[in-house]
């Protein structure tokens, strides 16, 4: 079943074993909405990387759709190329972008997947493996749904409520994670205003929330990243939520870059900060943020964006996609399993375990 809630699929397959991945390219939003199928790994590789498909959990699902597709030519192989190719091609994709966890999840599940179905013949075990991304696909739709049933509740009738980057039907098969809680208290008669942080360098605040906020009827406005604080003055914003990349043992997580800041703002003026975001995005292997991985992006970003030349060629540049919230500063995080409140090791690790 696929989520049409929003008018739109981020992403869905085509036909059978021998199908494509179909994706909106996010980049050409909000000017044009433009679907482009994938027929190669490559070129999930190449949406990943430029972010035509994008956010924790749709890099997932890419990326489990990608390796369909990539075994499609070894399918009357014999067994040592059959995972042989399924290695590369796992790799391959591993190599896409760094700090979203839930693209090595995925990749470690159909790479189970495949493993536990060893000396059988490959167009069988490619039969299962697309099985199993599909399988990925309908619990990251029940997964939503989940996340923004726990989340409404922590949203009031009339709040206002900031939000950075884009966690909304676009990084997901359709409902999103910290925009679900949006949606949900929405469908329940909660009135919301939504501030969406512009989010530089590529503005996926700007671009992308305000056109799915939009379309869904929610009230929306757009403010550039560094207006934020004077927002929260205001009194304009009761909550913040954002969704996250990927999230320590000990709650700290990697989101977009400048949550850091936000969750910061929202804590110098006693505003909850919420994270959302499903288990997959969960990392305890890691004790802590420190070691997780920030991918460092073209300085090209910041200096011509989408926007045109903004600095001066030759300029040195720094471009950190993501930066880490301390634990301390997370209110709750709503996962798929429940809330999480207050984060602290022993919460997580009970939470992700019910
Ligand atoms: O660089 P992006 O656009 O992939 O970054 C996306 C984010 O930071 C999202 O907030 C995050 O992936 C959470 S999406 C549920």
């Amino acid at each position: 079943m696929t989520e049409l809630m929003n008018g739109f699929k981020t992403l869905h397959w085509v036909g059978g074993v021998d199908g494509h991945l179909r994706l909106i390219d996010q980049t050409r939003l909000p000017a044009e909405f433009l679907e482009i199928d994938c027929r190669d790994v490559a070129t999930v590789w190449e949406a990943i990387k430029v972010l035509r498909v994008r956010g924790a959990p749709a890099i997932g699902l890419a990326a489990a759709y990608g390796v369909c597709l990539g075994l499609q030519t070894v399918l009357g192989a014999d067994q040592a190329d059959f995972f042989g190719r399924l290695k590369e091609v796992a790799d391959y994709l591993a190599g896409s972008r760094p700090t979203a966890v839930n693209l090595f999840w995925a990749l470690d599940r159909m790479t189970r997947k495949a493993e536990s179905l060893r000396g059988r013949p490959p167009a069988e075990i490619a039969a299962a493996l697309l099985a199993e991304a599909h399988a990925v696909y309908e619990e990251d739709r029940q997964m939503c749904r989940a996340i923004g049933r726990h989340g409404a509740a922590l949203l009031q009738d009339g709040q206002g409520v900031l939000t950075h980057c884009n966690a909304g039907g676009l990084v997901t098969s359709g409902y999103g994670t910290a925009l679900a809680a949006v949606y949900t208290a929405a469908e329940s008669g909660k009135k919301l205003h939504v501030y969406a942080d512009e989010t530089r360098p590529l503005l996926q605040g700007a671009r992308l929330t305000a056109w799915e906020l939009q379309r869904r009827g929610i009230d929306v406005t757009v403010i550039c990243d560094n207006m934020a604080a004077q927002v929260m003055r205001e009194g304009r914003v009761q909550a913040v939520v954002v969704g996250a990349d990927r999230i320590a043992a000990n709650g700290d997580t990697a989101n977009k870059i400048g949550t850091y800041g936000v969750a910061l703002l929202a804590s110098a003026h006693r505003i909850p900060f919420y994270v959302a975001a499903p288990s997959s995005t969960f990392d305890c292997s890691l004790a802590d943020g420190t070691a997780i991985p920030i991918e460092q992006r073209n300085p090209n970003e910041v200096t011509d964006g989408l926007a045109g030349r903004v600095a001066p060629e030759g300029v040195a540049v720094y471009n950190p996609a993501f930066d880490v919230t301390p634990a301390s500063l997370i209110t709750a995080i709503v996962c798929e399993r429940g809330v999480i409140r207050p984060v602290s090791r022993e919460a997580v690790a009970a939470v992700l375990a019910g």
